[in-house]
């Protein structure tokens, strides 16, 4: 995994969170003035291309800026169809969390009752 993916406007940036199993946070997503061009879905899916190749699972907080042009639930419907699904829990401040976990290896990855979800 790296830290930052770019392509052209966009970019991903990721943080490590969790050693074993390997858990990388994404931090942050945008795109530069050009929305609607695909360029932050081709840097997603080289995110997740990397994650599966290297059996990581992503986290990310669905929280998009103000100046987003997209609403919290079409961001949450975008990442979906990259393999995010919503982290299940009770607790208010982790709604708007989503999980991706690797589709290869993805056996020796739990699923989400192992992530503390950072405050
Ligand atoms: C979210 C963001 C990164 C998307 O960047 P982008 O380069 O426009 O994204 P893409 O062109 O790759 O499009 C991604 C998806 O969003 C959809 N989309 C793009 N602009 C849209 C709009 N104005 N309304 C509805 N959907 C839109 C696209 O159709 C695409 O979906 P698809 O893959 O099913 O076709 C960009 O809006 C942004 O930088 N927002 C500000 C930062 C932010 O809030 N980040 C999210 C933090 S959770």
């Amino acid at each position: 995994m790296n830290n930052c993916y770019r392509f052209r406007s966009a970019s991903v940036d990721l943080l490590k969170y969790i050693d074993s199993p390997e858990v990388w946070i994404v931090s942050y997503i945008r795109t530069r003035g050009e929305y609607g061009k695909g360029y932050a879905s081709a840097v997603l899916r080289k995110a997740c291309e990397d994650a599966d190749r290297e059996g990581v699972c992503l986290l990310l907080s669905v929280a998009p800026d103000e100046e987003c042009v997209m609403s919290e639930q079409q961001l949450a419907d975008w990442y979906a169809r990259y393999g995010f699904q919503s982290v299940d829990s009770e607790d208010q401040a982790c709604k708007s969390w989503m999980l991706r976990v690797a589709t290869m290896d993805a056996n020796k990855i739990d699923k989400p009752s192992l992530v503390e979800i950072p405050s």
